[in-house]
């Protein structure tokens, strides 16, 4: 847990942002839809989309809160936000890294979750066609 010191400095989109998926206001089909796939922990790829400020961003951080603990998080998620690069180099490397390394944590699907996906550049987007089967990607806008 973040400790409430380094909290008080956060921007309040941050500092305020949803926990867990009940604290997110609306979208109950979606919610009950992602509760779903968590519980029976068969979660396909998935790709969210609308206006800034909906909660894409929310909807899918409280996802990998459920999934996984907070000592399993940093090898079982991926977060590549809009300041990462976004061209190929990226999925060839990064991407495709972190999906096909094993950890000693937790066996299962890994959660790779790329914001604002709209703005990978064409090639990233067609080399992530190519990710293995076990990848599980969340394409995000
Ligand atoms: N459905 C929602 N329920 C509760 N708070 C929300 C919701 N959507 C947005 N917010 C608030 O707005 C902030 C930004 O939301 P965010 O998930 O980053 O939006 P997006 O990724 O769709 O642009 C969050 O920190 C949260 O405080
Ligand atoms: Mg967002």
């Amino acid at each position: 847990m973040v400790k409430s010191e380094t909290r008080v400095n956060l921007p309040w989109v941050e500092k305020y942002r949803p926990s867990s998926l009940d604290d997110l206001v609306s979208h109950d089909d979606i919610i009950k839809t992602i509760g779903k796939f968590i519980r029976e922990d068969q979660v396909p790829h998935l790709l969210f989309y609308g206006p800034p400020g909906t909660g894409k961003t929310s909807t899918i951080l409280a996802c990998a809160r459920q999934l996984y603990t907070p000592a399993q998080f940093s090898s079982m998620v991926l977060e590549l936000n809009a300041s990462d690069d976004r061209g190929i180099g990226i999925v060839r490397g990064q991407i495709l890294t972190f999906a096909s390394t094993r950890t000693i944590f937790k066996s299962g699907f890994k959660l790779i979750i790329l914001d604002e996906a709209d703005a990978m550049t064409m090639d990233a987007q067609n080399a992530l066609r190519r990710t293995p089967y076990y990848l599980i990607a969340i394409y995000q806008l």
